[in-house]
């Protein structure tokens, strides 16, 4: 096994809080090893570009607690193509950098198994708030996201209430309705609509009429994004049912504010482990955690992997939640 030297670290894809609890771990347990710790600023453009620079303990002094990520992020899509890769792999080289730890989703995973093809030893750590990361239970930054959107929703309860109004909802998750699912029984919603749910428009109707029928005056509808257009279902609502209604796009706050306790643990225990796994000769793999336990998942297997989603129906949680 090829003594390790030189770690760098880069955070990549949408922001999420926790990544900063991340650099912090995989710096400090780096340190700890005796290493030398670069960071890559702004993801894999800064490493074609070449901003990589040392870090020192101090470096990640007084992060744990702060949102957003101190290396900045971007997405390059571009990263697919060799010859931009290769020149994100020359900059390693040329600093003597021989491992590579990246934080990020399956777009930033995918980045990490082409360096990995290159000779770079590279580790994946789960971070985005959608929690889409088929290979582990949870991503960093989905806890906070969900307490986010959970205070929102509560908020909206409030003048829901006040106005006998029925409130749509659309929280993130790209094609993942974890938020969704998370953040509608967590908040006591009327209607919870995923991804995985399936919309089906009618069906949304009726329940509202029927919600009329029982005298309810105040419902929450929560949707993830990109299944429908959440203002032009409202409308739809008032239109039609005389519900007076409103949609609100939770949108960019749900990726800010500082991390939950919850991921900063989350983002601590897997920060070490990727180090640890780097020292064992480990690369090409990403780290998760499924019962509490750490995991350590080959790339090509975690992006095949189908997620164990949270539930598979559509919830009308007066009735019931399954
Ligand atoms: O992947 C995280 C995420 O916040 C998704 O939930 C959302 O669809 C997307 O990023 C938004 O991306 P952008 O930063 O490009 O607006």
């Amino acid at each position: 096994m090829a003594k390790v030297n030189k770690i760098a670290i880069l955070t990549s894809g949408g922001d999420a809080p926790g990544m900063n609890a991340a650099i912090r771990a995989v710096v400090r347990s780096a340190l700890s090893h005796g290493l030398e710790v670069y960071a890559v600023y702004e993801g894999y453009a800064g490493l074609i570009e070449n901003n990589i620079h040392k870090m020192d303990r101090s470096s990640v002094s007084n992060i744990i607690n702060r949102g957003g990520t101190i290396l900045g992020t971007a997405r390059l899509p571009e990263f697919a193509d060799d010859e931009v890769a290769m020149k994100g792999v020359e900059n390693l080289k040329k600093l003597g950098i021989d491992c590579l730890v990246a934080i990020g989703g399956d777009g930033t995973y995918r980045g990490v198994l082409k360096l990995h093809n290159f000779g770079i030893n590279c580790i994946g750590i789960p971070g985005t708030i959608d929690n889409d990361i088929a290979s582990t239970e949870f991503t960093i930054g989905f806890d906070t996201a969900v307490n986010t959107a959970v205070d929102a929703i509560d908020k909206l309860r409030d003048t829901c209430n006040s106005h006998h109004r029925c409130s749509v909802i659309e929280v993130m998750g790209r094609y993942c309705g974890d938020i969704a699912y998370a953040a509608g029984v967590a908040s006591g919603a009327d209607l919870i609509i995923t991804s995985e749910t399936g919309y089906d428009e009618e069906e949304v109707m009726k329940f509202i009429e029927k919600a009329q029928e029982e005298n309810k005056h105040r419902l929450l509808i929560v949707i993830t994004e990109k299944v429908t257009n959440v203002a032009a279902l409202a409308n739809r609502i008032k239109t039609e049912t005389g519900f007076d209604s409103r949609a609100t796009i939770l949108g960019h706050i749900q990726r800010g504010g500082n991390p939950s306790p919850f991921d900063r643990v989350l983002a601590t225990r897997l920060g070490d482990a990727a180090v640890d796994k780097l020292m064992e000769g480990e690369s090409g793999v990403c780290i998760g955690v499924f019962n509490n336990e750490i995991v350590c998942t080959p790339i090509p297997e975690a992006l095949e992997m189908k997620k164990n989603i949270f539930r598979k129906y559509a919830i009308d949680t007066n009735n019931s939640v399954r």
